[in-house]
């Protein structure tokens, strides 16, 4: 059978971009910032997304389009196959990494029901604490799943295309609106001062822990190191700009994640809340908190939680192509048969993540602050120093040449390898201490 490919450039666009924004915009980034420092962290990020991010997704983008395969084909399609076990890791990290965001996205389902009654309005905490593991998160773990399989059976143009173009803008839109409204609240100066004045003394002092942490969520929230962007160029057909592309990806990805903020401290400086206490449970309990407090909390509540649910669902149908093509291209698969199997086992995969809050941390550090950089060191060597010559002349195609390209490889050579082998070195350190 012939396969997919995308049928408008936009299209493959905006899947990227609906890929690349999802909870590490709305849910992670906040509290990343919270965590590492508030402004300084926020310009550390901005520089990795530029310096680390962009090269990064040119990195996956000419392995994918060039091969026309799945991130584990890719490599014999590319006459490589002994390298094909860096492929294996990014699908296994697929599988890790959706089964434990389809349970967050299960919480973010709930809160879109409990902003509405108010039933987490004064007892944010019990409330999470409640919702967050046990038989309930299992069952919107499946819910969310099971709408995630649902457009990723329909196919590349008919399910992820049509989708991300609906979603994408809408996102967009409603993110826009929540940050006009978070312009009237009490806490939007000193929420705005601690987000974006710019603080180079703290950046200066703490620069070895806010690293790795900026580099880890440029590539989180870019879904680089596990193969979506290789799955998504694969089925680039036409000899497009990549280049192009990938700048406007990441500045999208960049403006949503920024707009997040924008909406965000404003909404926790308002209710006095410290920013960054915590992962994840804090962010539901923290935002409840401020919802429960504000004015029109219940129909902000709603929509933020809308919102969110909207963009989960579109990083997550991501993810799942990634392992679904694999399935496809290597075994010849019907579409509907492999989606709804590997479905089936990352539903089961993702119990023990919706049981345990601790089993939960796990596959997220393990994941964010390990698989993901892995993976990503792994593709940017392959890369530079296995196929450069292919990669730079896949690079070329769609545009004329410029000292851009060979400006590139050079970069990827010493700047992104050095940054990306390093904050994997860091966080290797961070897991054994
Ligand atoms: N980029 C997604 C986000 O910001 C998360 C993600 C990571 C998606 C890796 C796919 C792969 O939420
Ligand atoms: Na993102």
């Amino acid at each position: 059978m012939e396969r997919e490919t995308w049928a408008t450039r936009i299209g493959f666009i905006l899947a990227a971009v609906g890929s690349a924004v999802g909870l590490g915009n709305i849910w992670r980034f906040p509290f990343q910032v919270g965590q590492n420092g508030g402004s300084a962290f926020l310009i550390m990020y901005l520089a990795c997304v530029l310096l680390i991010g962009i090269p990064a997704i040119l990195v996956e983008f000419v392995i994918g389009r060039r091969s026309q395969r799945n991130p584990i084909g890719a490599f014999h399609a590319l006459g490589k196959s002994r390298f094909r076990a860096i492929g294996a890791v990014c699908v296994v990290t697929g599988f890790v990494i959706l089964s434990y965001y389809t349970v967050v996205a299960g919480w973010v389902l709930r809160y879109i029901g409990g902003s509405a009654t108010g039933a987490y309005f004064g007892s944010e905490e019990a409330y999470f604490l409640e919702i967050a593991t046990g038989y309930d998160a299992v069952v919107l773990h499946a819910v969310f799943l099971a709408v995630t399989v649902g457009i990723v059976m329909l196919g590349i143009k008919r399910g992820i295309e049509l989708a991300v173009k609906a979603m994408v803008p809408a996102i967009a839109l409603l993110l826009a609106g929540l940050a006009v409204y978070a312009l009237t609240l009490d806490g939007v100066v000193d929420g705005y001062r601690y987000y974006l004045s710019p603080d180079f003394a703290t950046l200066a002092a703490e620069w070895t822990t806010i690293l790795p942490a900026a580099v880890g969520q440029a590539l989180f929230t870019l879904s680089l190191g596990m193969g979506v962007m290789i799955t998504y160029a694969s089925y680039v057909g036409e000899d497009q700009s990549l280049l192009v592309d990938s700048g406007s990806i990441a500045l999208l990805d960049t403006v949503i994640a920024f707009l997040s903020g924008l909406i965000l401290f404003p909404i926790l400086f308002t209710i006095d809340a410290t920013p960054g206490d915590g992962g994840a449970g804090e962010f539901f309990i923290g935002v409840g908190g401020a919802f429960a407090d504000i004015p029109l909390g219940t129909i902000v509540g709603v929509v933020f939680f809308v919102t969110l649910a909207v963009a989960a669902l579109s990083s997550a149908i991501s993810i799942l192509e990634v392992i679904v093509s694999y399935f496809i291209d290597e075994f010849g698969f019907d579409r509907r048969v492999a989606t709804f199997g590997v479905g089936v086992i990352v539903f089961v995969a993702g119990i023990p993540a919706a049981l345990d809050m601790g089993t939960f941390e796990v596959y997220d550090q393990v994941t964010g602050e390990l698989l993901l950089p892995l993976g990503m060191f792994l593709l940017v060597l392959f890369v530079a120093w296995v196929v450069p010559e292919e990669s730079l002349d896949e690079l070329l195609k769609g545009r004329s040449g410029s000292n851009l390209d060979v400006f590139w490889l050079w970069w990827v050579r010493t700047v992104v390898t050095v940054a990306v082998g390093l904050t994997l070195v860091l966080s290797v350190y961070g897991f054994a201490v």
